[in-house]
Parts: C-alpha cells; structure tokens; sequence
C-alpha cells in the first residue's frame, strides 16, 4: 500500500488568499490528500503567502528558515499565493528546501504539479499564467468556515496603483460569469449556508464575460438567492463605485449595510502620486451618495500613511477627511517600499518613526470616532448572526449587519449554533465591540 498522502497548509493575507486555500484543500483533498493541523504530521507543507508588505513577505522567509532537518527526513515544501509570484525561482535559492513554488494564477495545474512532486522532481514551478483569461474556479472548494460562504467573482488587479504589489502578483482582471457566480449562489445555500461574501481585489470592476448583469445587477441577484440572509463584498475601488450599488443596497434587504472603501489618503496631491485615478472631492461625492441611502450605511477604510513626498500638510488633509466621513473601522498602514512598483523610485523620505507618529495619531483620532459611532447603538436592538463563543467571558459573539463585532450574553445553558441569527439589545459600547442581550 502506497504511504498516506498528508499535507498541512497555512494560510497568509488576504480573504482572496482564505478562499483560494480553501480551493486548494480542496483540490488536494480530490488528488488524495489528507488535511493535517501542523507540520510534524504532515508530508507535505504548504504556505500560501502575501507579500502587500515587507512584514507579512519575511513571516514567510522566518517560516523557510530551518528546514533541512524536514527536508531530509522525508517532508516536502511548497510556496503558493503573492511571494510565490513576485519572488519565483529566487526562492529556491534563499529556501532551499522548498520544491514546490507556484502563483494564484496556477492553481489550476496543482494536480500536475502535486504528480511530478510524488514522482520526485524538486524546483516546480506554476508562474506563467498572469496572462490567463482563466479563473480559478474548482468543484472541490472545501469551505473551511461554517457560517460565510466565500465567491471569488473577479480575479486580479488592473489599476497599478504606485505603491502596490497586487497587479504583478495576481496578473490581470478576469471576471467569471454571473451564470456560474449564481450557481454557486445557489449551490452555497443548498449547503446551509445563509451568509456570501463576494471577493475580487476590485470587486466592483467586475465585468459579465457574457455581459448579462452589471455588479450591481448581480449584488441584487445574489441577495435574492432563496436562503440567503446577509451578502458582502469585498473591496471596492472608488473609481468603479457607482450610484447603482447604493440604489441595490437600499432596494434588496439581504445586501448588508456596510461598504469597505479604501481611500488611502485624503490629499489629491498623494492621490495622484498613488496613481489611485480619483481626488479627494470624487471620493467624498461617492460617501455622500452612500450617506444618501435609505438605510444607514457603515463605512471602513484602508489609508497609507508616509507614501514617498506626504508632507505634514497632506497628513493633515486625510485627519480631516476621517472627521468629515465618520468611518466604523480604519485599517491604517505604513507605507512599505515594495519590489517591482513604481513608487520604489519615489524618494521615500519619510523617517520610519515619523511614518509610525502619523499612523499612531491617525488610529488614536479614529478610536474616538468610532467610540461616539458605536455609542449610538446603545438601546438599539440588532440582528447578530452567531459565530462563536468565549466560554470564560460566558459570552457569545457575533457580527450585526454592519458587520460590528457583538459580545452578548444568552438566558439558556446551550449556546446559539454558529450560524443562527438572534435579536440582541445593545446595553454597552466600545470604539470595535457592541455588548449586549439576546431578547
Ligand atoms: N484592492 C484594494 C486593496 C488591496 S490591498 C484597494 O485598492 O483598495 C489592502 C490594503 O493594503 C490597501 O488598501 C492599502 O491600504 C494597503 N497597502 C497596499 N500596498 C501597500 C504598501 N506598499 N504599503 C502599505 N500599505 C499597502
Ligand atoms: Fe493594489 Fe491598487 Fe489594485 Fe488595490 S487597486 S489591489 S491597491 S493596485
Ligand atoms: Fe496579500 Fe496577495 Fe492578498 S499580496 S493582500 S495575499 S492579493
């Protein structure tokens, strides 16, 4: 009898990472592979990796350092995702254990790949598909997360911002078309799902191959699959942000009330310099059309702060733009010189301790934001969807629709199921968590 087949993956970056993991389990579990939780059991080792900045590409590196041992008693490595792409053959020289380095764009040749690993080959490589105008899609998903089901509907990155890695790790845009993004709709529920979380890099520049529906069209479409109570969707670019994804919002119940829209920064001036394709003022107009709905829309943001040339001023202009918009949530960044991209020429003059004094003042200013936000759900009663619980708190946790964090206590010995929706009246509040009881 042939030995048994074991592989243990981790997973780096990104929801486009998390569900393409998930494809890849799948995919492996198809070709015979067991899924392992660590590396001592596994005989093949895999890490899906993102390179968006210097510190999550060296978690990798710190990963592949010793590996000889390993690698001698029989293991094998592989490097998948964004650092497979953008570092390629080199990782075979700065980790030499490895055997296996393949980019997203390749995954659909994994089963050939894993073929010509069993038989003993070291060095494959699955670079050279950026170009596709294949996705990824696969019948052998294994979805690793109970409640949300996870629909990659637009792979890759068109924009080349200046500062970012994404369009040479990913290669170019590709949509699937609304047809097959339906039917996994529709399979998705069949399987109990009731939330989907819409994913592409620009989700919002998705393009029917067959031109049916426009995203919008499709949002809405989704949010009327039988069985689906919460739709999300994940990130959009300002640029393709359009009147019609508020008017779907407001019209389909199902569509949850929150739009993640990166800014970056507030100063037209860095804009530019980003390359991101928008000012200040056309950003601001898209917010007050989603202030403009029905209901009331949440908003969060990714920023960069420091990008080569951001003067104090231009600092200040994204602190006012956080006060005029009033986001939920901020992801705030240093900005990180990436190989590859244009701003890598740009003369980064910006010390490190004062990238790390704009980002603290700009996540203090926010905190406060968000704990006058958040205190006004105080009294409100909100829908959580259950996702855990933290036994020694003797709470259960859970996301409103608006996708904030909801700690809440429950009157019975047995805890709500993951993936159950209860009403639950907001007694405290944090600048991140509402707290609560379920009615
Ligand atoms: N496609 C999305 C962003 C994907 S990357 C968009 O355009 O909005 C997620 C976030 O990482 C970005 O929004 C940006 O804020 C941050 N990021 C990307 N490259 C970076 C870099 N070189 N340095 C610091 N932050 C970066
Ligand atoms: Fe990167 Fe810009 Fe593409 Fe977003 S839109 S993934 S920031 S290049
Ligand atoms: Fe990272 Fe690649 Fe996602 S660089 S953020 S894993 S697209």
């Amino acid at each position: 009898m042939a030995p048994e087949k074991t592989f243990y993956l981790e997973t780096f970056g990104c929801q486009m990472n998390a569900h393409d993991s998930e494809k890849v389990i799948g995919t492996l579990q198809s070709e015979g592979y067991r899924q392992v939780n660590s590396e001592e059991e596994a005989g093949l080792i895999l890490y899906n990796t993102c390179s968006i900045r210097d510190k999550a590409e060296q978690k990798v590196f710190n990963r592949l350092n010793d590996y000889k041992k390993l690698y001698k008693s029989g293991k094998r490595f592989g490097v998948l995702g964004c650092v497979a792409q953008q570092e390629g053959e080199k990782i075979f020289e700065r980790a030499p254990y490895v055997s296996l380095v393949s980019g997203s764009a390749s995954y659909r040749k994994l089963p050939e790949m894993l073929a010509r690993l069993e038989s003993g080959e070291n060095r494959i490589t699955g670079l050279d598909d950026r170009q596709t105008d294949e996705t990824f899609e696969t019948e052998f998903t294994s979805r690793q997360n109970p409640y949300r089901g996870y629909i990659t509907i637009i792979e890759g990155c068109d924009k080349f911002c200046a500062y970012c890695v994404v369009p040479y790790t990913r290669g170019k845009e590709r949509s699937r078309t609304s047809d097959s993004v339906l039917e996994e709709a529709r399979r998705i529920a069949d399987l109990g799902y009731t939330e989907i979380q819409l994913l592409g890099q620009n989700v919002n520049s998705y393009k029917d191959p067959e031109g049916k529906l426009s995203f919008a069209e499709l949002l809405a479409a989704v949010g009327q699959v039988p069985g689906i109570r919460r739709v999300r969707f994940t990130t959009s670019h300002p640029r393709h942000f359009t009147k019609d994804i508020v008017e779907a919002i407001d019209s389909v119940p199902t569509l949850c009330d929150h739009v993640h829209l990166p800014v970056q920064s507030g100063s037209s001036r860095v804009l530019k310099a980003m390359a991101r394709e928008y000012t200040r003022d056309w950003y601001l107009e898209r917010i007050s059309w989603i202030k403009a709905a029905k209901r009331r829309i949440s908003l969060s943001t990714d920023i960069i702060v420091g990008f080569p040339g951001e003067t104090p001023e231009d600092f200040i202009e994204t602190m006012d733009l956080l006060a005029e918009v009033q986001y939920d949530g901020v992801f705030g960044f240093k900005y990180s010189a990436r190989p590859n991209t244009p701003a890598l020429v740009m003369i980064d003059s910006i010390p490190e301790s004062e990238k790390a004094h704009r980002l603290q003042v700009l996540l203090d200013r926010q905190r406060e934001i968000q704990r006058a936000n958040y205190a006004n759900h105080l009294g409100e009663v909100i829908e959580v969807m259950v996702e855990g619980q933290n036994v020694a708190r003797g709470q259960i946790s859970g996301r409103s629709s608006q996708n904030k964090p909801v700690n809440f206590t429950w009157p019975n010995p047995i805890a709500p199921a993951p993936g159950s929706y209860l009403q639950v009246k907001i007694t405290a509040t944090h600048p991140n968590s509402l707290v609560g009881e379920a009615v």
